[in-house]
């Protein structure tokens, strides 16, 4: 991926010890920006950049990290269904907290990673139609609630404390597009560094919501938000779908029904795939 060269632009990211953060950590550096990483878990040996180790509920500890940046990428959290009590703690909590310190430090702006989920419940469209960037919240998922109310706390602070605040409705972020869903869904890792580097480099103030996914052809995700700050993705999942067939178990053919439904697929369903631990990740 190549990207134009920024000089001098120094941003926090959280969560920077998860798959998402992995894959768009070098690629920020690569686009010339000095990172601030913050996690509970300690990086891998030989990570060269900065890092805070600590929960994000600790606010002074991140305000101190956060100093003297122009921007935070907040992806630290539970990525998948779980507990009301873990959701609570770390996404609603965690990301108060984070604003919260990205205030206190004088931070301008801050990428929330938000999620297909918030609005898991809104149909699939009919053909040809798109669904908004802006589609009201509909949660699929107590985790879904949680994106709902990182989304609320961005409105929050974008309005109350004068923050630029993007929330990313990250539809698949996978290495690959996983079943015939993410032909639709799939964002690809060079696109969700492109959609990061795209919100930090937009000029624009005050309270967005886009969707985070590649270009797609069977997209039914809007792609104007994205246009609108500067993010033209660049893959496209077709080219998985020679590999990626149709459901040959009852038990497959019935979350491809979910798919077909809701925007949110499988996680609408009584069994939504859930977190299996503390630090574990996809
Ligand atoms: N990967 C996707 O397809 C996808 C889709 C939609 C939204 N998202 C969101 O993007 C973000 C990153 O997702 P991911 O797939 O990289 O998940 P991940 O589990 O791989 O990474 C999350 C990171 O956050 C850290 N973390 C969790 N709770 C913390 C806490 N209380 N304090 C400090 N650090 C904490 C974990 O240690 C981990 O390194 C999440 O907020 C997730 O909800 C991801």
């Amino acid at each position: 991926m190549t990207a134009a060269k920024v000089s001098g632009r120094r941003i926090a990211v959280t969560g920077a010890a998860g798959s998402l953060a992995r894959d768009i950590i070098p690629r920020l550096v690569s686009a010339g920006y000095t990172v601030s990483c913050v996690d509970r878990v300690a990086p891998e040996e030989g990570f060269g950049q900065e890092w805070t180790l600590t929960e994000v509920a600790e606010t002074e500890v991140l305000v101190e990290s956060f100093r003297g940046c122009d921007a935070v990428i907040h992806l630290a959290g539970i990525p998948l269904e779980d507990d009301w009590e873990r959701l609570l703690a770390a996404n609603i909590d965690g990301t108060y907290s984070v604003l919260e310190a990205a205030r206190q430090a004088g931070v301008p702006k801050a990428v929330l990673a938000s999620s297909i989920h918030a609005t898991g419940f809104t149909a699939v469209p009919a053909h040809g139609e798109l669904v908004p960037d802006t589609t009201p919240v509909r949660p699929n998922t107590l985790y879904g609630v949680s994106k709902a109310a990182l989304e609320a706390l961005g409105s929050y602070y974008a309005d109350r404390h004068g923050m630029d605040v993007l929330c990313l409705r990250i539809a698949s972020r996978f290495d690959r597009p996983r079943d015939v869903r993410m032909l639709s869904t799939w964002l690809s890792p060079d696109d969700a560094a492109r959609l990061c580097i795209a919100a930090l480099a937009d000029p624009g103030h005050g309270f967005r919501i886009l969707w985070g996914v590649s270009a797609n052809t069977r997209s039914y995700l809007s792609p104007d938000g994205g246009a609108a700050i500067g993010y033209f993705p660049q893959d496209n999942a077709e080219k998985y779908a020679p590999e990626l067939t149709e459901p040959d178990t009852p038990e497959a053919a019935s979350e491809t029904e979910w798919d077909r439904s809701y925007i949110g697929g499988v996680f609408c369903s009584p069994n939504p795939p859930r977190h299996l631990a503390p630090q574990t990740s996809r």
